[in-house]
């Protein structure tokens, strides 16, 4: 299948050459976040450190803004904040993913790096077909397909997919999305000697397991760790109806702390929390580097979630990774964090004040960029506070609810404004805001809570607005940023 896949990457680059012009020219383009060249990427993959580089590969449609047969676009890094485009690491080009090479893991295995994944295969009946596959490479930027290794076991629908490989002690565990033929949302376990063969050990956890009641039709992406001995599952259930503030979006990412027994096997559990509450977080996957961090991705974006209506399509392409951040443990919930090295995207500091807002509804202005890092530290919020973004989006808080609310206007019909929502544990006390052109990634009370979504104001406005309700008092720092992607 040689020739087909030189035949794919080509066709694939030409896409791109064909496309650079519109997409450059795209007043929406990120700075500092992961987009494709053209076309579509989804989600983060293979993300992993070797030999001091960091790899992190990403689902890329290249041919159109929809999704389809996905190759793995790559990026690099030494240092997670310069990155680099590599070569194409795969190409759906094979009996057993020649309709998409879909999400998977990196591991390092003897000096070289394993990637695993699923191959997705629509079959002449218009079935689908699933089979998860390992492709190595020596130098981390050839590839070479290994084929199959692990096969769909009894009892399951072809929604089996996204594995996420990992070690303990002697052996390799694969943790692997997956849909019973009862509909019933799963994560299933496979264990190997040699990272080849694979044994089917069974579910784990998933809708109807556990304490779950009914909890989504198939779950995608799982990925499993410890942080401080517990151990953390996250996935992407998909079929959980909205419920008061939560699973606002049409499908959700969220987290387990728990307890896997290897042997029975089965994983105890708490309860489900979701990762963010913006307009646009999914699939997020993890790894932990050399400094011993426990680091995520996610894609900003929901499939189906007016993925069509993304001003960015018109210039050929849609979506991107949001930044990287790093997973801590306290007090029993994840908090998210920017990464210190993202400190060297700062230009020099533009603002450094302490500001009131003594009087109601009294607005501060002047506060501009659309590339830019805010670190708000509130001292005082007797009622309400808000601040508007470009005359597009609101964050607003309000003290008598600790509620938080991001809204924007709705992506079909733009007379509406549409909402997310979170009851924070305690008074809000601290905010860090990353603006990228078109994205926005909000860090709540030191990471216990996180926003992220896509914003398209108009380009040309630049301003924020602060108001309150009663006084509000904060100190506010802020960086222009520089793009290095
Ligand atoms: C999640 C997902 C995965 C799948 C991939 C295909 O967004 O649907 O389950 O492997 O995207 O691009």
């Amino acid at each position: 299948m040689q020739h087909r896949d030189n035949e794919l990457r080509s066709l694939a680059w030409e896409e791109v050459k064909k496309q650079k012009e519109k997409v450059e020219s795209d007043p929406y383009r990120l700075n500092f976040h992961h987009m494709p060249p053209a076309g579509l990427l989804n989600d983060p993959n293979g993300f992993v450190q070797w030999n001091g580089t960091y790899h992190l590969f990403y689902q890329w449609m290249p041919f159109k803004t929809g999704h389809g047969a996905k190759f793995w676009g790559h990026y690099s890094s030494k240092d997670l904040v310069h990155w680099q485009h590599e070569k194409i690491a795969l190409a759906p080009s094979d009996w057993f993913d020649k309709d998409g090479c879909y999400s998977g893991s990196a591991v390092v295995h003897e000096d070289q790096l394993y990637l695993f994944y699923t191959g997705n295969v629509k079959n002449e009946a218009g079935e689908r077909e699933t089979y998860q596959c390992l492709a190595v490479s020596e130098d981390g930027v050839n590839f070479e397909k290994k084929g199959v290794v692990a096969r769909l076991p009894e009892g399951y629908t072809a929604h089996f997919r996204d594995p996420k490989v990992w070690k303990r002690g002697d052996h390799w565990y694969m943790i692997v999305g997956a849909q019973t033929e009862d509909l019933q949302g799963k994560v299933v376990l496979f264990q190997s000697e040699n990272l080849m063969d694979w044994v089917f050990l069974g579910k784990i956890a998933g809708s109807g397991e556990h304490n779950l009641g009914e909890f989504g039709y198939m779950w995608e992406c799982p990925d499993l760790f410890d942080i401080d001995g517990e151990d953390i599952l996250i996935a992407s259930p998909q079929g959980l109806e909205p419920e008061g503030m939560d699973y606002a979006n049409v499908y959700q990412s969220g987290y387990f702390i728990g307890d896997l027994d290897y042997d029975r096997p089965q994983y105890t559990h708490g309860s489900f929390t979701e990762l963010d509450r913006g307009f646009e977080f999914y699939a997020p996957q993890t790894t932990e580097d050399d400094l011993g961090r426990r680091i995520l991705f996610g894609w900003m974006g929901v499939p189906d979630q007016y993925e069509a209506d993304h001003p960015t399509v018109a210039n050929q392409w849609i979506h991107c990774l949001t930044m990287p951040r790093q997973l801590t443990l306290l007090n029993g919930k994840l908090t998210q964090h920017p990464l210190k090295e993202y400190e060297a995207m700062r230009g020099p500091v533009l603002l450094h004040s302490s500001i009131s807002i003594e009087n109601d509804q009294k607005a501060v202005r002047g506060i501009e960029g659309r590339s830019m890092e805010l670190s708000i530290e509130l001292e005082q919020v007797d009622d309400q506070f808000a601040i508007e973004f470009y005359q597009y989006a609101a964050l607003s808080y309000k003290k008598r609810d600790q509620i938080l609310t991001l809204s924007r206007p709705h992506f079909q019909d733009k007379s509406r404004t549409e909402f997310r929502r979170v009851k924070l544990e305690d008074d809000l006390t601290q905010l860090r805001i990353f603006v990228d052109t078109s994205s926005l990634e909000i860090f709540v009370n030191n990471g216990e809570e996180v926003f992220t979504s896509r914003i398209f104001p108009q380009p040309e406005v630049k301003d924020l607005l602060f108001t309150s309700l009663g006084c509000t008092s904060f100190s506010i720092e802020q960086w222009p940023l520089s793009g290095f992607i």
